[in-house]
């Protein structure tokens, strides 16, 4: 256990996937005039270095977010608005002019759209993620609008179940290490939307050769199903996995080395239920010049399905 570093991973495709998404729940949540609570349920550090030494043992940002912002560097594309909204984002929290070499993790993505009445709650367990994220939290000077809890984001967060407001989102991202995680993301979802129904609830899930990653998103439709609510759900696969190469996360490989050339993650997928309904025409765009601009072999393609 806790072996995951999201550092290794950070502004890789599936970030570009996962924050892109992110943000454009958050832009429809927070036009309205009510408050909305965030709950992340699996945070990470927070803030990572695009040329810190485990970005670089992976380079996966190289195929991900820094393609990205090369292509809209060099002008290449018109870039949908989500995804140019994104990419904008990210400059904001570097220099003006400089590379993007900051990258915010999801609890700061989700801090840098709150107003003065909304709130986050971020749980990180890894010892080391958790005490970096209270760090920046704290550099930071939110106060109490972000909270930072080091503790279990699956036992803990339905306790929060409903926020005051009765507008929230809950952020699940966990990092599969464990087999366990599909099952609690089933349970934290179906404890979710029996507490609080009219939720927004964001999963992160990978796309592997693995039955239960398989299928956690058709488990996930039925169960949005059965409770009659809508539900959207994004893929982006940019190369297709081989048996013989499957899918090794850096940080588990034998010897530096093998980090880059163990192959990364193939593709990934958010399920939201109770989604925005400008969701999915925003996403379509984006994850059109996701796959032309991310992807690596013919198995690349994006899935868009909705009820
Ligand atoms: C994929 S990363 C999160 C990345 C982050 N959401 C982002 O988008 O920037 C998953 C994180 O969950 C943490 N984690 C694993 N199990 C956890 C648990 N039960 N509760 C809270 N955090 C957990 C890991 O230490 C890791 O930092």
């Amino acid at each position: 256990m806790f072996s995951y570093r999201h550092a290794f991973h950070c502004g890789n495709h599936a970030d570009v996937l996962k924050h892109t998404a992110l943000l454009a729940v958050l832009n429809y949540m927070t036009e309205k005039a009510v408050g909305i609570t965030v709950l992340d349920s699996h945070a990470g550090a927070g803030l990572y270095r695009l040329d810190g030494q485990y970005a670089r043992t992976s380079q996966e940002s190289d195929e991900g977010v820094l393609r990205l912002l090369q292509a809209q560097q060099n002008k290449e594309v018109q870039f949908a608005p989500v995804l140019e909204n994104y990419l904008n984002l990210l400059k904001t929290g570097n220099p003006p002019d400089a590379p993007v070499l900051n990258y915010p993790g999801s609890p700061l993505l989700v801090q840098s759209q709150l107003r003065p009445m909304d709130r986050l709650k971020a749980f990180e367990l890894h010892p080391t993620d958790g005490r970096l994220l209270a760090g920046t939290v704290r550099r930071l000077g939110c106060g109490r609008q972000v909270e930072v809890v080091r503790d279990n984001g699956f036992s803990c967060i339905t306790k929060f179940f409903p926020p005051p407001t009765r507008r929230g989102l809950l952020v699940c991202d966990p990092s599969y290490e464990m087999k366990t995680d599909y099952a609690q993301v089933l349970d934290l979802v179906a404890e979710g939307l029996l507490k609080f129904a009219t939720g927004t609830y964001f999963v992160w899930y990978p796309i592997i050769a693995r039955a239960d990653a398989h299928d956690l998103p058709k488990r996930l439709r039925t169960m949005a199903n059965r409770a009659g609510k809508n539900w959207l759900d994004m893929g982006l696969t940019i190369k297709g996995a081989t048996p013989t190469r499957q899918y090794q996360a850096p940080e588990f490989a034998e010897k530096p080395e093998d980090a880059k050339r163990v192959g990364g993650l193939p593709g990934s997928g958010v399920f939201v239920i109770n989604p925005p309904y400008t969701l999915k025409d925003q996403m379509k765009p984006a994850l059109e010049q996701m796959v032309a601009l991310l992807g690596q072999d013919k198995n690349a393609m994006f899935k868009l399905e909705s009820n």
